[in-house]
This record gives C-alpha cells, structure tokens and sequence, in this order.
C-alpha cells in the first residue's frame, strides 16, 4: 500500500471484482460517463472501475468535499476531473457544465445536479443514468416528465438505506465528531432532526457511545416509532433549549435558523449530516444583529459568539460533517462498496438497455440488488 487510496480500492472487493469481469465485458465501450460526487478515495475506486469497463470518465466534485489527492490520483490514471474544491457555487455550476459540456451517454449523478442542469441543454445521446442520494431523488422526481430517460435511484435500494444511510452514516457522524471536536459523548444531550434512515442511524449510534439522545421529526408515525425505539420526542424549542449537540438529517432547508439563536443554549456544537449545506442557514445566523463575532478555525470548527457571550459551535461549516474537517474518512469502506457495486451494476444495465422509458427516477431492480448482495456475502466471507 503507498497511499490511502491504494488501501481503499485494495478494500472494496465488490468493486474489485466487477472490475476483473469488466475489463473483459466492456460494457462502457465506446461511452461516456459523466459525473459529480464526492471526490474522495471510495469513489476514485468507482470511477476507475468504471473506466475499466470501457468508458471515457469526465467527472467533477459536490460542493466542499474534493480531495485533491483523489484529484490527482485520478488524473493520473486516465480521469478527466473539471475543477478543484470548491465552495462556491457558481464555481461549482461551471464545473458541473463543463463536465455536461462532453455531452455523456451516461451521467452518475449525485444531488440531482447535473440531471437538473442537463434539462437546460438537452442532449440527445443521454441515455440515461443515475442518482446516489434522497436529495437527489426529491429534486429529480419532480422533473420526471422532462427528464424521459431510464434513472435508477440508488438511494432507494434497500441496501443503501440500511448498509450506508443507517449504519455507516451514523457510525461516520460519531467519528467526525470525536475527530474534530476531540470531546466525549457520555452523558451529553444530544437532539437528532429526521428520523428517516440517516437520523436513525446517528441517533442509534450516539445512544450507542452513551449519549442522551432525543429526536425532532415532523412526521408523526416517524415520532411515534422514535418514541417506540426509546429516544425523547421533546416539543421543538424544548429540545433545542437543553441540547448540547445538535445534529441535522433531514434533507430540508432552514431547519437550524437565526429564529432558534434565542433558545440555543451556550456552547452548543451544530452539525449537518444532509446532503446539502443549507440545513443550518449558517450565513443568515453568522449576520444576526445578535451576533458579535464569527471566527472559523482551522480544523472545521466555526465559533460564533452572541452579543451575550453565549457559544456556538458549528462543525464542518454546516457542510456535510462527515466528509469535512481534518483527515475526513466518510462513509465506511463496505458501505460504500456496496453502494458503488449497486451505481455499477445500474449504470451497466443502463448501457445494454435493460431499463426502459418509463424506468424515470425508479429504484434499483431487485435482481441488482439481490445480485449485489450474494456478491457480498460471498466476497466478505
Ligand atoms: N452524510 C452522509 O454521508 C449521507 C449519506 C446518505 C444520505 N445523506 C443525506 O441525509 C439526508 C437525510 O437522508 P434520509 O435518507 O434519512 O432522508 P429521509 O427523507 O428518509 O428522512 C428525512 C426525515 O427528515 C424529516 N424532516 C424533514 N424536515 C424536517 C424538519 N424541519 N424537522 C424535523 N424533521 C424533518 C422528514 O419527515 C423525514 O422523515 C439527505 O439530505 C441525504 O441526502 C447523507
């Protein structure tokens, strides 16, 4: 092993294994893939599996999480990656065009950002393609009508929902916030929105390392099963009043605001776990009149303090925690093996027309599923 990419790809034997069968298939022979996710070690070894597989790979990154080693490492075998980190969004718009600009057959999207952008210059080779994420999914279903090209939501297989959204990302989420805070869970209050698969999963594991954990989710059935599962459904302002970390997994907007500074407690730490930054409004906090001072340290922690000397802590900028900070790791290596196994074998079903027209923003087939899940079993033995 020379470097951590090496480990991870050494790792994945899901995806090592598809590699072997499709350097001889080819089933991207002759195709283009486009894509933009998380440029970290676990997709490098998606991406180059793919190229394996025949295909001329253009890719870019999601907001905030490129990592120029990933960058690099794939440039250096063959990728053509558009851009560097950025955080800026207009920035990132130009890469996401830029990488739509080579017009692929295929486009592996995450966050629905290139699909949605895809319909502002359509195309005719596209012939489909998919999406990793429930963000992604809510964004993409409302264009389904325009869209009109087989897009198989990876998110929505089982799998994904309970190896990465429940297990991994919980487990991920506890260990960036040990990494960047380098303080204890025991006995702290810890307050979960969402209790969908990724809210379930970080209020299991907190529980787990002997935190207190309580959940706001609007859903009154999802409520009903926190309660059932053990954990206190306090009133939203009760909850926020006595919570000493704050941990947001809904996929909404706004759902941490300048309206809650009054009831936030002092040093409370604020984490998102969703896929986009916009769940705390950082910027619109940061510009309170009840805000004295905003200071961004190096390691991923953001302090803000009020006019009152009370607090706040914000990790990750209100980025995505688990793949921000120092030496961040995201999700497990077998979570997103599995993942990566499941968009390989959509996009490959894709490729030979085993989708078809009315497979628009759809989940992952059961027989991919099923496949992918024996594979495991077998190759993790
Ligand atoms: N950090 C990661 O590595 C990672 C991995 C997978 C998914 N995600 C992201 O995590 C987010 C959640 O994913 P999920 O699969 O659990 O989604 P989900 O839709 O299954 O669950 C979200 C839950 O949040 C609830 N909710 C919405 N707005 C709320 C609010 N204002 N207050 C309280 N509850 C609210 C909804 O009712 C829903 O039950 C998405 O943005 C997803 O893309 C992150």
């Amino acid at each position: 092993m020379t470097s951590r990419i090496d480990w991870v790809r050494g790792n994945c034997r899901l995806l090592r294994a598809i590699a072997a069968e499709f350097a001889t298939t080819q089933p991207f022979r002759d195709l283009t893939i486009g894509t933009g996710i998380h440029l970290e070690p676990k997709t490098v070894a998606l991406l180059l599996t793919l190229k394996t597989g025949g295909a001329r790979v253009v890719s870019t990154g999601n907001l905030n999480s490129t990592q120029p080693e990933a960058v690099e490492y794939l440039r250096a075998n063959g990728v053509d990656v558009v851009g560097d980190r950025t955080t800026d969004e207009r920035e990132h718009d130009e890469y996401l065009r830029r990488v739509l600009a080579a017009e692929p057959h295929l486009i592996l999207d995450n966050g629905g950002d290139l699909f949605a952008r895809y319909l502002d210059q359509p195309y005719e080779r596209l012939l489909g393609g998919t999406e990793e994420t429930t963000s992604g999914r809510m964004r993409l279903a409302k264009l389904r009508s325009d869209l009109s090209r087989p897009i198989l939501v990876v998110n929505d297989s089982p799998i994904k929902q309970f190896a990465e959204n429940r297990h991994a990302v919980g487990q991920s989420v506890l260990e960036s916030f040990l990494r960047i805070t380098n303080r204890a869970t025991n006995g702290r209050k810890v307050l979960v929105f969402g209790y969908g698969s990724v809210g379930r999963g970080i209020a299991a594991t907190f529980r787990s390392a002997y935190a207190s954990v309580a959940v706001i989710e609007r859903d009154p059935v999802l409520r009903l099963e926190a309660s059932f599962d053990g954990f206190q459904v306090p009133e939203r302002d009760a909850g926020l009043t006595t919570a000493e970390i704050v941990i947001t997994a809904t996929g909404a907007v706004d759902v941490i605001t300048e309206a809650d500074l009054d009831v936030l407690r002092d040093r409370v730490v604020l984490i998102n776990a969703g896929h986009f930054p916009a769940e705390i409004a950082v910027e619109r906090i940061a510009a309170d009149a009840r805000v004295a001072q905003r200071q961004d340290g190096p390691d991923g922690i953001t302090t803000i303090t009020l006019t009152d000397r009370r607090e706040i802590y914000l990790l990750a900028g209100g980025h995505m925690v688990n793949l921000g900070g120092p030496r961040p790791l995201g999700n497990s290596i077998e979570s997103m093996d599995l993942g990566f196994a499941l968009q390989a074998r959509c996009l490959e079903a894709i490729a030979a027309g085993r989708a078809g027209p009315d497979d628009v923003v759809v989940p992952v087939p059961s027989s991919i599923n099923a496949m992918v899940a024996e594979a495991f079993l077998e190759l993790y033995r």
